[in-house]
């Protein structure tokens, strides 16, 4: 029996990756995406893999989202929180709604898949969430204090969510990945992301792939074990 796998923000960046991973590993995979309808038709004819179009922020959306799935593909076993964004300021710079924003979507976002597949993986006695969280919300980052209180919040809700879900079956897992050759990360200036890499051990930007491989790890039957845990895959950039 295959399981059913929904990844938000799974037809871009590190999420592609995912979604690609889980699929080639034999997972029945969902891809969420929220804005870019060329990109995600373009990874759906590429991989056949299916794409639902919501925004994770949208609570109803969720829920929907995930009937949807349930009724197309089977119920939804494993969840992967992947969907996020930046709106990058410094705090005198930043305004209330780049704040909102970013919390709206990247820590709400995995409260709503939550609500929506949480009870479903309690009756089944199964179930897997992996949030993604960021080397920035352990560490912080100059300019982020929206998106690091956010990813940091996602840490915090794995921890508490993980203690919910042991009785049922349920793992609860994060991972934090560095920075990551994504266009997320292309984003950042260039001088200024240089000054970052310079500071990551391996020297060098992490690959969506090798986030992805972590990822697969914590849907795993040989994962049962491992529940509450943040895996951090950042090339040494922070080490705790
Ligand atoms: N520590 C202390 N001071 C710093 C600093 C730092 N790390 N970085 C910059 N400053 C100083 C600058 O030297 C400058 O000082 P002066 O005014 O005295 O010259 C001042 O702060 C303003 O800096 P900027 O010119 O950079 O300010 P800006 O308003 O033009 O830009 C910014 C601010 C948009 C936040 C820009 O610095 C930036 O993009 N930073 C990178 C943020 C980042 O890493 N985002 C990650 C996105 S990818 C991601 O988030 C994925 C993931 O999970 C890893």
């Amino acid at each position: 029996m295959s399981r059913v796998a929904v990844v938000t923000g799974g037809s871009r960046g590190i999420g592609e990756a995912i979604s690609v991973a889980l699929k080639d590993l034999g997972y029945k995979v969902a891809a969420n995406y929220a804005g870019n309808d060329d990109k995600a038709k373009a990874f759906a004819d590429a991989t056949g893999i299916p794409v639902y179009k919501w925004d994770v922020g949208d609570h109803q959306a969720c829920l929907d989202g995930c009937a949807q799935i349930a009724s197309d593909i089977g119920p939804v076993d494993i969840v992967v929180n992947n969907a996020g964004i930046t709106r990058d300021g410094i705090l005198l710079k930043m305004s209330f709604d780049d704040w909102n924003e970013v919390m709206r979507v990247n820590l709400g976002g995995c409260f709503n898949m939550a609500k929506a597949t949480f009870p479903g993986m309690k009756e089944r006695g199964w179930g897997r969430i992996i949030n993604i969280g960021s080397v920035n919300g352990q560490a912080g980052q100059y300019g982020q204090v929206n998106y690091a209180a956010a990813k940091s919040g996602i840490h915090g809700f794995t921890k508490a969510l993980a203690q919910e879900g042991a009785r049922f079956g349920i793992t609860v897992n994060a991972l934090a990945p560095g920075y990551i050759d994504t266009d997320m990360v292309a984003a950042v200036p260039p001088p200024v992301l240089e000054k970052i890499v310079a500071k990551v051990p391996v020297g060098r930007l992490g690959q969506p792939e090798e986030i992805a491989r972590g990822v697969a790890f914590l849907c795993s039957e040989d994962a049962g074990f491992v529940t509450g845990s943040t895996l951090s895959l950042n090339g040494g950039q922070h080490m705790y």
